[in-house]
């Protein structure tokens, strides 16, 4: 059976993780003949091309977005190559820490003087978008177009959820809760679970009951829409159990503070490793 395609060409540099997770997104989607650069990936399925270095892309291959999602410390080396595509076609990346004018301004030094500016989109994925459950956070500079942020949300829409920041700092916040955030539900889970053997359970038991926790109250958030606010309440009846874990995981120097202080410092981390930040 031939599957329609819904998406237009790519050209993905950097079939990792993060890469891999959108690349399964968009094959489901329906991708048109579209190429992926990586060392490791060993195939793509036809009518797609692998190839192992950017300078094995052919030079009249016209994709409509150009996908970064090399390591960040590893994209400089394919910037003279990617160069010419990105007088073509807009550059997404999902480079935690590089910004908007970083990579617009490394792109440009590869490419004669005079060329037009390199469009570059910025967006924070989260590892969820391995199973199609991801949130993408995007940011786009004044020059991208609407067609090119259509096609941004178009993409990222095959692995999750996507919303846009008017002010590229705000990433620094959004990496903070939901790039860093699904760390801290595993953590929360593995907390569960210690607690529980600590408290006499079967460690098995108290693995599924940990995950299963965990896992459950979050698609009941999403799928009844309901504000966890109003979803804890239901859980809380007046002088029970669950009401005397809320107060003291809900006392002011507990999660509150805490979480804030973690953020904080997630988001502080982000700034660092981004540099100056342009003026938005
Ligand atoms: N994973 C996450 O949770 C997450 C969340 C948000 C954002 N991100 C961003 O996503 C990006 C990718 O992360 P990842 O975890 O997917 O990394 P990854 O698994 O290391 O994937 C990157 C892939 O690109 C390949 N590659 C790099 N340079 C290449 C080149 N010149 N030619 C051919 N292949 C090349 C790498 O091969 P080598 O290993 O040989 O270099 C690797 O296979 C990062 O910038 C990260 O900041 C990741």
């Amino acid at each position: 059976m031939t599957q329609t395609t819904t998406l237009p060409p790519v050209l993905l540099v950097g079939c990792g993780n993060m890469g891999g997770a959108m690349l399964d997104g968009w094959l489901k989607e329906g991708l048109a003949p579209s190429f992926i650069i990586d060392r490791h990936r060993e195939s793509v399925p036809a009518p797609h091309h692998l190839v192992r270095s950017p300078d094995d892309v052919p030079d009249d291959f016209h994709p409509a977005m150009i996908v970064l999602a090399t390591k960040p410390q590893k994209v400089d080396a394919v910037m003279a190559a990617i160069a010419p595509f990105a007088l073509r076609a807009p550059v997404l990346s999902v480079l935690a820490g590089r910004t908007v004018a970083g990579l617009s301004d490394a792109l440009a030094d590869q490419l004669p003087a005079g060329s037009p500016v390199p469009v570059v989109i910025r967006a924070m994925p989260n590892t969820p978008c391995s199973i199609g459950q991801g949130m993408t956070v995007c940011y786009a500079p004044p020059i991208a177009t609407p067609a090119q942020r259509m096609l941004c949300t178009r993409l990222l829409r095959a692995v999750g959820d996507v919303a846009w920041i008017d002010h590229e700092d705000q990433m620094d916040m959004v990496t903070a809760i939901s790039g860093s955030g699904p760390a801290y539900v595993f953590l929360l889970a593995e907390l569960m679970e210690q607690v529980g053997v600590a408290g006499g359970l079967p460690p098995e038991l108290a693995r599924q009951i940990a995950r299963q926790t965990v896992a459950g109250a979050g698609a009941l958030m999403v799928r009844s829409g309901t504000d966890p606010a109003l979803l804890r309440r239901n859980v809380t009846s007046p002088g029970g159990t669950t009401q005397k874990a809320l107060e003291v995981l809900m006392a002011p120097d507990a999660w509150p503070a805490t979480l804030a202080t973690a953020l904080k410092a997630a988001a502080h981390r982000s700034r660092e490793l981004s540099g100056p930040q342009p003026v938005s």
